[in-house]
């Protein structure tokens, strides 16, 4: 079979340059590891860039998006038994995001490839890229006992942090940056009232904590817990009374709990890998960078990487010119490490970091004050939470 563009990985990415390119006259195959139940079964973030959220209505994705999505214009950060508010509006110079939970985003997008029957393939085994260096790259899997080969013009891999595509690499060309992080989120969605109409981030002396919302009968609470804790230790009770020990009194006082529909445990990590293309294979989300969740960027970085790739192949394909293409790598990673680096800062700015010393846990602290008390720091903060310019 031939196609023009092979994308290995049917989450977000994959799907969205699919879908872009399609509505070009691009012919694309996305090839998931998993069952569609599968790739929806996975509970993710839920804070879109209004860059994300224009891309989704272009990609013809975006109508539940805004008919279900929340337009959020600011966002509480917790401290000390007080509640500031980033007015996001005021600092980002009248900008928003929208509060829409990855899952359903991911449910549009399908349902967007089976309307225009985008040729999306389930549960492949053993995908492979070929020939990346080569003017014919191909990439072959398994269905079953029968092996399938996909002959196209270039390959993308989507296929997320544990996929098969930076692994294509070779190590003398790929070079890769990490720091862990002494933690992790525990995340509980419960089918109850969230606790506020804007979500919270809290810094406490317990640990951090956010109270997020995927609607107003579906809430996202999540706390920082040690890395070595396990699903087993956190019974609902104990997280709920946990999550109320870390939120000011009056909050505490209004959250409603409930029995959890999802809990999960995930390790904070920044990461990235450079170059995002090697020949014919280009990287995007993912599959080539992970941030910490509390800056709310690895679906939006993931969402640029889409953006700059599909502008960069419709200019290939209908203009011949292949300067987007030269610059998809430069220009994404431009933009990824600026994320990279508010993730790291947010993280930095609100978790307990059970190795601080005295000295470093002022230098949090007077963080916290002196954004309180500077418009600049807090445009800062606005900027890059509603999205910096692609
Ligand atoms: N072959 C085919 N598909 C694969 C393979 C493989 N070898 N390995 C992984 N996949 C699939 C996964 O099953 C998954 O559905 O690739 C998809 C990658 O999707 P995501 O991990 O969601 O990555 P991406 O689409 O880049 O979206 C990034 O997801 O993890 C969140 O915080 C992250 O919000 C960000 C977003
Ligand atoms: C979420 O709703 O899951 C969420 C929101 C904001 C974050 C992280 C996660 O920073």
């Amino acid at each position: 079979m031939k196609v023009q563009v092979c994308i290995i990985g049917g989450g977000p990415s994959g799907l969205l340059l699919s879908q872009l390119l399609h509505l070009q006259g691009i012919d694309t195959i996305v090839l998931e590891k998993h069952s569609r139940d599968y790739v929806l079964s996975r509970i993710r973030a839920g804070v879109l860039e209004h860059g994300f959220a224009a891309l989704m209505r272009e990609a013809q994705c975006g109508e539940r998006m805004d008919r279900e999505g929340e337009i959020h214009e600011g966002f509480y950060i917790a401290h000390d038994d007080v509640m500031d508010r980033v007015d996001l509006n005021k600092y980002s110079g009248g900008s928003s995001v929208v509060v829409y939970g990855q899952t359903e985003l991911t449910r549009d997008l399908y349902e967007a490839r089976d309307k225009m029957k985008g040729n999306v393939v389930h549960n492949v085994a053993d995908a492979a890229p070929h020939d990346l260096k080569s003017d014919a790259p191909y990439v072959t899997y398994r269905d079953g006992d029968r092996l399938v080969r996909i002959d196209c013009d270039y390959v993308i891999g989507a296929d997320g942090f544990h996929g098969v595509s930076r692994t294509s690499i070779p190590k003398d060309v790929l070079r890769e940056y990490e720091r862990l992080y002494p933690f992790g989120w525990l995340g509980v969605l419960s089918r109850t009232k969230p606790v506020s109409p804007e979500l919270i981030y809290s810094k406490h002396e317990r640990g951090f904590a956010l109270c997020s919302l995927r609607s107003q009968t579906l809430s996202r609470y999540y706390i920082q817990v040690p890395l070595t804790d396990k699903l087993e230790d956190w019974p609902d009770d104990a997280f709920w009374a946990e999550l109320k020990r870390r939120l000011p009194q009056d909050v505490a006082a209004k959250l409603v709990t409930g029995p959890s529909i999802e809990k999960s445990i995930a390790p904070l990590r920044s990461f990235v890998a450079e170059p995002m293309r090697y020949g014919r294979l280009f990287l995007a989300g993912d599959a080539a960078h992970i941030v910490p969740p509390t800056g709310a960027r690895g679906l939006n970085s993931a969402a640029s990487d889409i953006y700059y790739l599909y502008h960069a192949m419709v200019d290939h394909y209908k203009k011949g010119d292949d300067s987007g293409l030269e610059a998809y790598s430069q220009k994404a990673l431009a933009r990824v490490w600026k994320a990279q680096r508010f993730s790291w800062w947010m993280t930095t700015l609100l978790h307990r970091f059970p190795n601080n010393t005295p000295y470093d846990d002022k230098l949090q602290e007077t963080e916290l004050q002196y954004l309180f008390s500077s418009e600049k720091a807090l445009g800062s903060l606005a900027e890059n939470y509603v999205g910096l310019p692609f």
